[in-house]
């Protein structure tokens, strides 16, 4: 795991942005990965300005979601595809084509909807890059505590606190789904890299555990432990809780050198 931290959310942003830019401007079918949430917002806002200044293209970009509620479709304001088109596929040149939710409509037998989802992902070439936010309870995705680490694309129940922490952004007399669909543990380790943003003192507790604690399915986002290139990227306030905190400060200033001596190389 690559452990930065940064001095605030904003700087956070601005890094997430630069990752998602070079993977876009260097692969030319680049396929990335996206989170809904609080969190990615900043970084979509900023893609847009970046694509509005003409400094990056979504054309040839293939984008797959890593989940989506049960029980209500994409025109629904508070669907993951309505949230995604008003934060950022309305305002760049993405082919809506070409972006990908985890859906199963009324009818439909999710248990193939899971295994077409990860045929259409295998069929795009694999995640490149894959944006992740952490739940407090340390959740990726919708993979609450004690999902399997082996996990694929299914539906899964939210917990109550996972349901209590996103009943913010529902109005008292609208529908708050207790189900989704969500890219599995296993999904989620085979993109070639994750990049997890969290940033505030609420994330400090999951970002330890995340980091410092065991593998473990009662923290699904310690399995990013096990990728090859799980960047993370945290402000001070989330990274408040970690242990060897000084040792991340200074392996950043050493990275930081190595990357000036070697150049940064991301094998997308
Ligand atoms: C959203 C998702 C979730 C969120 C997590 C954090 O697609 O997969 O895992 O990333 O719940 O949400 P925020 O950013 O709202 O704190």
């Amino acid at each position: 795991m690559q452990v930065i931290i940064f001095d605030d959310a904003q700087q956070v942003t601005n890094n997430a942005t630069q990752w998602v830019v070079e993977l876009i401007n260097k692969k030319p079918n680049p396929v990335l990965g996206l989170a809904t949430g609080s969190t990615p917002i900043s970084l979509y806002k900023s893609l847009v300005t970046k694509y509005k200044a003409g400094e990056l293209s979504f054309k040839n970009t293939t984008s797959f979601n890593l989940d989506e509620y049960l029980g209500i479709d994409g025109s629904n304001k508070q669907s993951y595809r309505y949230f995604m088109d008003k934060n950022l596929f309305d305002h760049v040149d993405i082919n809506k084509n070409n972006t990908f939710l985890p859906t199963c409509a009324r009818g439909e037998n999710p248990r193939e909807q899971g295994l077409s989802y990860e045929e259409s992902i295998k069929k795009a070439g694999g995640i490149d890059l894959q944006i992740l936010g952490i739940g407090a309870n340390g959740h990726i995705g919708f993979n609450e505590p004690t999902s399997s680490l082996a996990s694929r694309t299914r539906i899964k129940t939210l917990t109550q606190q996972t349901l209590d922490d996103n009943s913010r952004l529902f109005k008292s007399d609208e529908f708050q789904p207790t189900l989704a669909m969500t890219m599995g543990i296993a999904t989620i380790l085979d993109a070639r890299y994750v990049l997890l943003m969290a940033t505030g003192k609420n994330k400090a507790k999951a970002v330890k555990d995340m980091i410092n604690g065991p593998l473990s399915a009662t923290c699904p986002s310690s399995a990013l432990q096990l990728h090859e290139n799980a960047i993370i990227l945290l402000d001070k306030e989330a990274a408040s809780e970690l242990e060897n905190l000084d040792y991340y400060t200074w392996a950043n200033t050493q990275n930081r050198k190595i990357n000036q001596e070697f150049g940064l190389y991301h094998n997308y």
